[in-house]
């Protein structure tokens, strides 16, 4: 067999993976992609970025080259169904995080994630998908990939999102829960609207009756915007038969009309006019919380670990916090080496990778506790009765990663 030249191996080449070889690259940590697809997974248009990633993509290099391609705003709006100012979410501040939020197109995002990976010379392999693990040791591990190949690294990182296999060597029998959520997307020109320039944006307007209905500007002059709506679906319906729903447009059209005439005009003036081609429908799956996230020399992280509800918008987010100190944990802990000895390195290597998953844990854990607490106030009667707090969010985007990473590998 041959020996591991590789340090790192990463499943999955999405946001997650992408942005974990920059982040090991930068720590001088040789790592290499492989990727199922022939191009990196680009699902459901634009997404929303918040001070917390932002901080990292900066640190990374990442955000002076996306910043351009965006549109940033700092609050979501959030209106009852006769178009009253219920709640405002901040999710992002010049003043107070350093930065506003950036909604932007996940396929332009990627673009530039990968251009950066191939100007820094990390190899990306494509058409290669990743099966089981083979063999792991103390210093390395084997797996297999479909084409019937292998390849051995001293560790293993599935980013390889909510289905993934890399899980599997963990917890064979475990399966995405369907949250009984769904939401349907389609993007239209903001003109179409007819709002005022002063109709704050992004809005989510709530309605007892038809659940939310959300409108968020995007592209770097705000042109146009995404219309979408959410609500409870009883029927759980498997891969194929979502992607049949998604492909009937007709479904789709009607269940983002459904109820229009009870919301503000804005609502039915948004949906007036859908092009097909923007049309996305996005059934809410969540990963029961995990007892670890690694074994041995194999890790999860990103969707793969903690795919969790859409309501606080940290799906995305989540994930770079744990790429960037996931990066930061394993350079710290290379630095430290006091020996060759193998078995020693992969004790230190597995108690700072342990720490740092009950630490990523906590994290996601307040994230999770924040999405019930905005549950909560989208309740009818709860919107009914009025105007609400705003959340202290400086835990969610005022944190110090690299005193994480400090803290996590010491
Ligand atoms: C329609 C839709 C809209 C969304 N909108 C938002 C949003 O606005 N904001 C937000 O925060 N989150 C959003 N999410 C959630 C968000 O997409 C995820 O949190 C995010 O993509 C996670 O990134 P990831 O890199 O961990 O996983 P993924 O993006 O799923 O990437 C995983 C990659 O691994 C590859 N892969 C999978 N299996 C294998 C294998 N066996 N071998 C090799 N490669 C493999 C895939 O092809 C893919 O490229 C949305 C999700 C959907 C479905
Ligand atoms: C699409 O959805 C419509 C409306 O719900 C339904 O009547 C129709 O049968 C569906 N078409 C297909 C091809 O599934």
């Amino acid at each position: 067999m041959a020996a591991p030249t590789t340090g790192v191996a990463i499943i999955g080449a999405g946001l997650s993976g992408l942005t974990l070889a920059l982040a090991l690259h930068r720590q001088n940590i040789p790592c290499i992609l492989y990727e199922s697809r022939e191009a990196s997974l680009d699902i459901g248009g634009a997404i929303m970025l918040s001070p917390n990633a932002l901080k990292i993509l900066d640190a990374l290099g990442i955000y002076d080259k996306i910043a351009p391609l965006g549109y940033h705003f700092e609050e979501l709006y959030f209106h009852s169904d006769d178009d009253k100012p219920v709640d405002t979410f901040e999710f992002g501040s010049q003043t107070k995080h350093a930065y506003k939020a950036l909604r932007i197109y996940r396929y332009e995002l990627i673009n530039v994630l990968v251009s950066m990976v191939r100007d820094a010379g990390i190899p990306v392999q494509y058409n290669k998908k990743f099966t089981h693990v083979v063999s792991s040791s103390s210093s390395s591990v084997t797996w297999a990939f479909a084409d019937g190949s292998s390849a051995t690294a001293k560790l293993l990182v599935g980013a390889d999102g909510i289905h993934s296999r890399v899980r599997k060597h963990l917890y064979p029998d475990l399966v995405p829960k369907f949250t009984n959520m769904i939401g349907v997307t389609a993007v239209v020109p903001r003109e179409q609207l007819q709002a005022g320039p002063d109709y704050p944006l992004p809005v989510t307007i709530m309605s007892p009756k038809h659940g939310a209905f959300v409108i968020a500007p995007q592209r770097a002059d705000g042109s146009e915007v995404l219309i979408g709506k959410q609500r409870r679906l009883q029927q759980e319906y498997d891969r194929a038969g979502w992607d049949e729903l998604m492909e009937n447009k007709t479904w789709c059209v009607d269940f983002l009309r459904e109820g229009s005439a009870d919301f503000p005009p804005i609502v039915a003036n948004a949906v007036t006019d859908i092009p097909l081609k923007g049309i996305n429908l996005w059934p809410f799956y969540l990963v029961p919380k995990l007892d670890t996230w690694a074994k041995g020399r194999v890790v999860i992280l990103g969707d793969a670990a903690h795919a969790i509800p859409p309501t606080a918008g940290q799906g995305v987010n989540q994930a770079f916090e744990d790429v960037y100190t996931f990066a930061g944990v394993v350079a710290r802990v290379r630095d430290q080496k006091q020996s060759e000895d193998d078995e020693q390195d992969a004790v230190r290597i597995s108690k700072a990778l342990k720490n740092w998953q009950l630490g990523r844990q906590a994290r996601v854990d307040l994230v999770l506790d924040l999405n019930d607490k905005l549950n909560k106030r989208r309740l009818p009667d709860a919107v009914k009765a009025g105007v609400f707090e705003p959340f202290d969010m400086d835990w969610l985007y005022g944190v110090d990663f690299d005193q994480m990473i400090a803290e996590w590998a010491s």
